[in-house]
This record gives structure tokens, sequence and C-alpha cells, in this order.
């Protein structure tokens, strides 16, 4: 890292014209969504099938893990049929079959890692393992390919932030794909836990984070302070220059849980118990509330401090990120994950990016949560590489991204 950018075509260093196409099908399972895609040549998303158990975990306010790996156990082969069938393929058709291989939950991951394997087998083609986090990362890379932007400055800040990760990657590609180095990482809840949460306080619904960014436009942002953690640390042993001189000794690191406390806090001191437990009540009953259903339960102080809430974790997450791109010198900016479908967060990094004069992309709404089109995306100069996985390989609950 640190040496001038660069361009490269999308992230590989390769001329593609020259490539046969290459129809990869994706397979994820990692947490909530059982997912199947097929891809060719990480560009064109020719199906890209998403099957929500939010119904399933909704009551309980948050994934229960046993559920999640029965969902996925129902619903895998018709889902995977499905994308064969939107993309107008067959099982001969395709060229290899990826599947993420973590992080998530384990039994979760099991599911898909297990049909990919056996899928793998009876067909005679090869398996490639994804990470999901360089998934998120790709879903961005495999849309831009779509509209024909083929020029990406090298080295790339990706923000990847969901329920799960709230994770700085400084990217670069290699000879075999792309390389990565984490320049930052939540030290406790991820962002959209932190979203999941609050709103679970607040009875808002699960998941938190699309009804608090629908509900935060009828509220002021100004009308309660946060104060959110500047974490210090010992410098990281990484390739890049961040490894790590600033002379503030700060990281780039975030922390969430405290901003969860400070919501319990107002709550407690503003007497806001009783509103709760009675939106609580009215919405037990409705399967999926709308936003407008929560919304005519929420009086304006809620509304100022959902709004209060979410301005300062999306402040957070733009000022920590363009300080790590300014200090890293990187040249083109990724947001990516589930808490990049945020119309705030993404207004606010559009602005600020632009301020900075840097470039900054985000997956679509679909693609910003799991999908498997990502996975497909991802797998592509793994394929090419030939980096194929082992039919003993086995899914990684913690799996690492480098
Ligand atoms: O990437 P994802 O689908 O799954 C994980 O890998 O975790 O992200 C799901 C997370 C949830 O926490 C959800 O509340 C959050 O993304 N999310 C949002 C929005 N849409 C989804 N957070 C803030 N604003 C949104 N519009
Ligand atoms: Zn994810």
């Amino acid at each position: 890292m640190g040496a001038p950018p660069c361009h490269q075509c999308f992230g590989l260093g390769a001329d593609l014209a020259s490539m046969p196409d290459a129809y990869i099908l994706g397979i994820e399972s990692s947490c909530d969504e059982t997912a199947a895609a097929v891809v060719r040549s990480g560009e064109d998303m020719m199906s890209n099938v998403v099957f929500s158990q939010i119904a399933v975990h909704q009551q309980y306010g948050g994934v229960v893990p046993e559920l999640a790996s029965r969902e996925h156990l129902r619903a895998i082969l018709p889902v995977v049929r499905k994308a064969l069938d939107d993309a107008e393929r067959t099982y001969g058709d395709i060229d290899a079959i990826a599947v993420t291989q973590g992080p998530g939950l384990a039994g979760a991951l099991l599911v898909g890692v297990s049909y990919a394997k056996a899928l793998a087998f009876a067909l005679s083609k090869p398996l490639i393992a994804v990470n999901h986090l360089e998934g998120h990362i790709h879903a961005v890379l495999l849309e831009e390919k779509q509209k024909g932007n083929r020029e990406l400055r090298f080295p790339v800040l990706s923000l990847v932030v969901s329920g799960g990760h709230t994770h700085l990657y400084l990217a670069e590609a290699n000879d075999s794909g792309w390389a990565y180095e984490n320049v930052g990482h939540t030290r406790d809840d991820a962002a959209g836990e932190a979203f999941d949460k609050v709103a679970k306080l607040l009875a808002l619904g699960y998941p938190g984070g699309p009804v608090i960014d629908k509900l935060s436009r009828r509220g002021n942002p100004h009308a309660v302070k946060f104060s959110m953690a500047h974490i210090k640390g010992r410098p990281r042993q990484g390739r890049s220059r961040v490894s790590q001189s600033r002379a503030s000794g700060e990281t780039f690191d975030f922390s969430f849980s405290g901003i969860k406390t400070g919501v319990l806090r107002h709550i407690e001191s503003h007497d806001m118990r009783a509103q709760i437990e009675a939106r609580r009540s009215a919405l037990a009953g409705a399967k999926a509330p709308t936003a407008d259903a929560v919304l005519a339960l929420c009086d304006q102080p809620t509304l100022d401090l959902i709004a209060s809430f979410q301005r300062a974790v999306v402040n957070d997450l733009v000022v920590k990120t363009l300080t790590a791109a300014r200090e890293l010198e990187v040249a083109t900016l990724f947001v990516t994950g589930g808490v990049a479908a945020n119309s705030e967060l993404r207004s606010s990094f559009e602005q600020e990016a632009s301020k900075a004069g840097l470039p900054v992309y985000f997956p679509s709404r679909p693609l910003s949560t799991d999908n498997a089109a990502m996975i497909a995306a991802a797998a592509y100069p793994k394929f090419l590489s030939r980096d194929f996985a082992e039919m003993n390989f086995s899914a990684e609950a913690g799996l690492v991204l480098r």
C-alpha cells in the first residue's frame, strides 16, 4: 500500500475481453437470508434470489441462530432452483459454485457450505469459498462493472457496515485477486446491531435500520446530544502506513455500545417507558408493521431521539472513515453492507467525500444487504486464478478477511 494510486480494470489487472464467459452460481446463508444468484464473469447479474427470514425472527427482536439454520435448510433448494430458472441456465451451464465460508452464524453457514459441496461433487464442478465481507465489497464492483465503469483507482478504502460488522479495509489488487488490510473495526457492537438494539429498546420493530432511517426524517437530529468514543490503542502491525503513527494515539476503531446505553438513559430520564410499552402492545399483533404504522405511534420527543441517534452514528462513521481515507491517502471510497442502505449515511458520505475530492461508491439498496450475487462476483477473480476450495474445507464463523 502507499504506492501512488494506479488505474486497474476494476480489480483485475487482466484483459478481460480475451476471457471466455464464466457462469458462477453463488450461494449465501451466513445469517438470516438464504440467497442464490448466477453472475456471468463477475459483471453480469443474471439472477439474484433472496429469501428473507425476517418474518420468522421479528417476534424475537433479533436473529435466533437455531431457527435461522432450520429456515436455510427449508429454503436452499427452491432458492437455488429459482436462481437458475431466472437466469435461464441449467446446472450443466454453471462453471463453478461459490459459497460463503464465513464469517457468520456457524449453523447457518454450514447449510450453505454442505449444500454447495454436495452440488459441486454431484456435478463435478469447482467449488470456491468466499469471505462474506469480501462479498459485500464486490457488490460495489459488480454494479460498477454492470454500469460500464471499468476504471478504478487504488488504494481503495472500504467501509463494510452491517448487522455483524463495522470494518474498514484498505484494499489493493494483485495477480490473484484482491488483498485486504483491516485498518479499523468495531470494538463492541456493529453499527447495524446498534440500529437493531435501539429499535428494540424503543419498540420500533425488527430490523431496526430501515424503520429508524424512515422515522429519522421526522425528527430533529440536534435534539439529543450523544458523544461517540474515540478509541486509543497500540499501533497495529499492518502493511499500511497507518501502522500506526497517529500523533493522537487514536485508532480508526468504532464503538457503538455506548450510544445504546445513552438512548436507554434518555428513555429513563425522560419518562418514555409508558409510551414505549403502549407501542409494543399496539404492534404486537401486527405481522410486519409498516414505518407509517410505527410513525403513528411515536410522539415528537421519540422522533427527535431517533433522529439524534441516527445522526450521531452516521457522523461517527463518516468522520472516522474520511479521516482514515485522508491519512492513508486512498484514491477511492467504498461504503457497503446493510447499513449502507441508510439514506442519511449515503447523502452524508456523498457530501463529505465530494468535499475531500474522493469518489465514493455504494451498492444499490438490494445489493447492500445480504445477497448471493456479491458472493458469485467475489468468486470470479478466484475462478480466473484457479483458487478452488478442497472438498474438506469447513465453514468458519470467525473467518478473517486478508
Ligand atoms: O448486510 P446485512 O444484510 O447483514 C449482515 O451481514 O449483518 O445487514 C443487516 C443490517 C441490520 O442490522 C439492519 O438493521 C441494517 O443492516 N440496515 C440498515 C438499513 N437497512 C438495513 N441500517 C440503517 N439504515 C437502513 N436503511
Ligand atoms: Zn452481510
